[in-house]
């Protein structure tokens, strides 16, 4: 964290080694929230996919603006309260994602509730585990169920999974919903979508921007 005289700047970093877990969708939905709280928002979208940074053009001018880039060297000190947030692209493993975890002190893990995703999940935790002593004490690591559908048994597992997981804080758990396609589709996040629509989601956010807002 860069501490400048009256404001603060917060980094986190969205990241699961298993692709289509939730990586951009969660990115984009904080961005709009801390937007929408009147923060300088940039998304540093570091996937060749690009999937954040076409979301930012999609974007209406209409709304609090989010700035994305795809290269964390062109981060500036900030005048006003500010967050950046990392969207990375999957497969990153060993070093490259060592590396990485050094510019963040939040990472935030969404888990898909499939045993495909959970065992992905798993490998990916203890490669978590594994990272050196200076990258383990200074970042903080919460897990997300995401795309929850609460009444069958995979999410019911998965819920016990993610509470079991030692040193990592299970923070939320997200529905599967047709907001976040919309979302994906307008540029727009939850937060500037109509409050009744989103009411439920944004319940579910609220741990999350609660966990970041204290770290
Ligand atoms: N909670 C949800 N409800 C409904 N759809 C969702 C939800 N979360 C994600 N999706 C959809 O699932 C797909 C994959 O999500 P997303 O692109 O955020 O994953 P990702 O981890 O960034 O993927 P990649 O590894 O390819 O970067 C997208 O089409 C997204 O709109
Ligand atoms: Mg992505």
């Amino acid at each position: 964290m860069i501490l400048i005289r009256g404001s603060f700047m917060k980094t986190l970093m969205v990241y699961n080694s298993k692709g289509g877990s939730g990586k951009s969708t969660i990115c984009t939905n904080l961005a709009s929230y801390y937007a929408q709280s009147g923060m300088d928002v940039t998304i540093i979208d570091l996937d060749p996919q690009q999937s954040s940074m076409q979301w930012l053009k999609m974007r209406p001018i209409s709304k609090p603006k989010i700035t994305g880039t795809t290269s964390s060297s062109k981060i500036q000190k900030k005048k006003k309260d500010a967050i950046v947030i990392y969207d990375l692209p999957a497969a990153i493993h060993g070093d490259r994602l060592y590396n990485y975890l050094k510019k963040t002190n939040m990472v935030i893990v969404p888990v898909l509730p499939s045993p495909i995703d959970m065992r992905a999940a798993s490998d990916f935790i203890n490669e978590l585990r594994k990272a050196g002593p200076v990258i383990r004490k200074k970042i903080k690591i919460g897990l997300v169920a995401n795309r929850a559908r609460a009444i069958t048994n995979i999410f019911l597992e998965l819920d016990n999974y993610l509470l079991k997981q030692k040193g990592f804080k299970y923070i939320t758990a997200l529905r599967d919903n047709t907001n976040y396609i919309k979302s994906a589709k307008t540029g727009l996040g939850i937060y500037d979508m109509g409050q009744a629509q989103t009411a439920q989601d944004r319940e579910e956010f609220k741990p999350l921007i609660r966990w970041i807002n204290s770290n």
